[in-house]
C-alpha cells in the first residue's frame, strides 16, 4: 500500500456508443433539460438491508450487509442508472425500494408519501404505479400460462377491468405499445423469441400505468443484436409515457446511453453519482475510473491504460475497514482510507457531481 495518491497515466476518454456490434439506437435519450429531474418522484434515504446470515461461533448474529445506507432522489421522466459488479447489492436495492423485500432501516418516498412503514392495504394503489422489468424474461413467466393470463391477472386483481372484451382491447393495445401483434395474447411464452419475451416483460411493467419502472439488467440475457431494439423501446415508452427508470446494469456504456444520472455501486454504498455524461467523461472516483478504463476504445489508436484491481470484491458479511474499497484502490492513504469512512458529498460548487472518496481525482 502506498502512502501517498498514485496516479493513472492515461485518463480513459469516458463511455461509448452502446451494445457494440447492434445496429445503434434510433434516437438519444431527451436532453436533461427536457426532464423534470428537480421534481422528485422517488426519493430514498439512507436505505438499508441486511440480509441475516445466522451466528458466528461466539453467537454473534451475522450480516450480508447488502444495502448499506443508500440517499438519492429520481425526478419526473428521469432516468438514473446504477451501476456495479454483480453482488455489490443492485439488485437487493430495486427491490428494497419497491418494497418487494422489506428494508432493514431508512426510508422510501414515492409521489411525495413515505412507503416504508406503509400498511400493505395502503401499499397497494401506489403499487400499480411502481413496477419492476426482470433481467430473464424466460424466468419471470410462468410457462403453463398463456400472455393473456399472465398480463391480466394484475388488471384483475386491482379491477380494472369489467369485460372479457374489455380485458382483450386494453391486452391487445398494451401488445402493440410493445411492438408486438395483438394475436399473441393466446400463445405461451415458450412461443416467442428472448426478445419478444422481454417485450411481454415491458408490456407486464405497463399494464397497471406506472410511473416508474426499476428495470433490473433487462438487457443481459438477450442477444447483442436485440439489446439496442429493447432500448429504443424502452426509451419511446419513456418519451410518450413521462416514465421515471432506475435502470440497473453492470454495463456502464449502455448505462450512459440510457441514463441522465449515473450512481456507481461498490459494497452496498454508492461511491460516485452524477449526471451521465460528466461522470464518465470526468470520473472522480477511483472504482469509476477502473470500471471505464476496461471498456475497450471505439479507436483503436487512442491509448488508454488499463486500471487492473488488486484481488476480488470483498465478502458483503465482513467489509474491509474505512472506505470499503481501500484494500483494491491504486489511491488509497492507509492512515485515513482504512481507519474512516468516506461519505457522498459534493464536488465542485454549482455541480451535481457527488463522490464518497478522501482523495477524488480531478
Ligand atoms: N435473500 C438473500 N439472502 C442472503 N443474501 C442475499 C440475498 N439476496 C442477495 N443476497 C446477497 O446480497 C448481496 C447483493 O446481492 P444482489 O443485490 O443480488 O447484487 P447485484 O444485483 O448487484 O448482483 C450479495 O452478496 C448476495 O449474495
Ligand atoms: S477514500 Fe477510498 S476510494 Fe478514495 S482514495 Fe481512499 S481508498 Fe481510494
Ligand atoms: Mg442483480
Amino acid at each position: 500500500m502506498t502512502d501517498a495518491p498514485n496516479e493513472f497515466g492515461d485518463v480513459p476518454p469516458g463511455c461509448f456508443p452502446p451494445v457494440p456490434g447492434a445496429p445503434p439506437p434510433r434516437r438519444p435519450p431527451a436532453e436533461p433539460e427536457a426532464r423534470s429531474a428537480s421534481i422528485s418522484l422517488v426519493a430514498v434515504d439512507a436505505l438499508k438491508k441486511y440480509f441475516p446470515l445466522g451466528h458466528d461461533w461466539s453467537d454473534a448474529a451475522r450480516w450480508v450487509r447488502a444495502v448499506d445506507g443508500v440517499t438519492f432522489e429520481i425526478g419526473r421522466a428521469e432516468t438514473l442508472g446504477l451501476v456495479g459488479e454483480s453482488g455489490c447489492g443492485k439488485s437487493t436495492l430495486g427491490r428494497t425500494l419497491l418494497r418487494l423485500i422489506e428494508p432493514s432501516a431508512g426510508r422510501v418516498s414515492f409521489e411525495g408519501r413515505d412507503i416504508t412503514r406503509m400498511r400493505r392495504s395502503e401499499l397497494r394503489p401506489l403499487r400499480r404505479r411502481m413496477q419492476i422489468i426482470f433481467q430473464d424474461p424466460h424466468s419471470s413467466f410462468n410457462p403453463r400460462m398463456t400472455i393473456r393470463s399472465a398480463l391480466s391477472e394484475p388488471l384483475r386483481i386491482h379491477r380494472l377491468v369489467e369485460s372479457r372484451a374489455q380485458e382483450t382491447e386494453r391486452l391487445e393495445t398494451l401488445l402493440r405499445k410493445v411492438g408486438l401483434r395483438g394475436d399473441a395474447l393466446d400463445l405461451y411464452p415458450h412461443e416467442f423469441s428472448g426478445g419478444q419475451r422481454q417485450r411481454i416483460g415491458i408490456a407486464r411493467a405497463l399494464a397497471l400505468d406506472p410511473s416508474f419502472i426499476v428495470c433490473d439488467e433487462p438487457l443481459s440475457a438477450l442477444d447483442v443484436s436485440i439489446q439496442a431494439q429493447i432500448v429504443n423501446l424502452l426509451l419511446d415508452l419513456q418519451g410518450q409515457l413521462s416514465l421515471s427508470y432506475l435502470f440497473i446494469s453492470h454495463d456502464l456504456r449502455v448505462v450512459e446511453y440510457v441514463s441522465d444520472r449515473i450512481a456507481v455501486m461498490y459494497l452496498g454504498r454508492i461511491v460516485e453519482m452524477g449526471p451521465s455524461a460528466e461522470l464518465c467523461r470526468r470520473p472522480r472516483h477511483p472504482y469509476t475510473h477502473a470500471l471505464l478504463s476496461a471498456i475497450p476504445p471505439l479507436d483503436p489508436n487512442r491509448r488508454r491504460a488499463r486500471i487492473v484491481l488488486r484481488g476480488d470484491v470483498p465478502n458483503p458479511v465482513d467489509p474491509p475497514s474505512g472506505c470499503s474499497f481501500h484494500p483494491r484502490c491504486p489511491r488509497a492513504v492507509l492512515d485515513r482510507c482504512g481507519r474512516e469512512v468516506p461519505e457522498l458529498s459534493d464536488g465542485p460548487p454549482g455541480g451535481e457531481h457527488q463522490v464518497a472518496c478522501f482523495y477524488p481525482m480531478d
